[in-house]
């Protein structure tokens, strides 16, 4: 498997999608190579585009608050994006974006093998669970294939709309009881019960 810089300078490098021809710099993604937990966001905002660095603008800084209200560092976590260069003006991915994007997250989630992925936002869950709607999920913990993921609002929502930052501060502060029960799911009992391989935990 390659290695985490190796795929970091392929992101530096990479021209497979036409948001290489707007961004500054790609932004592949931080953090320790064994985190327990990974953040997943939607993509480069202008801060992100001129530092090369995940979530350094005004919702990186609402993130590492929210960090440290479930007891996480940013240096303890990793942080990532669906897609690694800036859209043009903020604007939404594009699905072929998404899916030009998509192996190198793929090789970061294989890379870290994190316990607990936690989505950011409609385009991070639907990136795992397209189906889905994140008025409905959030909050949840749930396992699949032996992941567990905690969805969230994204926190540039909460940026602008005031009614949503109860709702995320409440989301964040599950991360450790999410830990402590995957923990526990990690750690069979004697005899140990089947577990379906999809279900929703809380
Ligand atoms: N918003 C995101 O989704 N990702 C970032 O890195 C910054 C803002
Ligand atoms: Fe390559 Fe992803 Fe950047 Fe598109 S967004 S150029 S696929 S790194």
């Amino acid at each position: 498997m390659i290695e985490l810089e190796q795929l970091y300078r392929s992101v530096a490098n990479c021209t497979d999608c036409g948001l290489c021809g707007t961004r500054t710099q790609a932004v592949p993604g931080e953090g320790p190579p064994d985190a327990d937990v990974m953040f997943v966001g939607e993509g480069p905002g202008f801060h992100e585009d001129q530092q090369a660095r995940p979530f350094v603008g005004p919702a990186g800084k609402l993130l590492e608050e929210l960090l440290g209200s479930a007891g996480l560092r940013r240096s303890d976590v990793y942080i990532t994006n669906v897609v690694k260069c800036r859209p043009p003006n903020n604007r939404d991915p594009l699905p072929a974006e998404i899916e030009a994007c998509r192996k190198y997250l793929r090789l970061q989630i294989e890379k870290i093998d994190p316990k607990l992925i936690v989505t950011l936002g409609r385009y991070s869950l639907a990136w795992f669970f397209p189906r889905d709607s994140i008025s409905k999920v959030h909050g949840h913990l749930r396992r699949q294939n032996g992941m567990h993921y905690l969805h969230m609002y994204h926190p540039a929502a909460a940026l602008h709309a005031g009614n949503l930052r109860k709702t995320i501060e409440d989301d964040f502060r599950r991360i450790p009881q999410a830990l402590e029960k995957i923990r526990r799911v990690e750690q069979p009992v004697a005899v140990p019960e089947p577990a379906p391989d999809q279900m929703r935990l809380f």
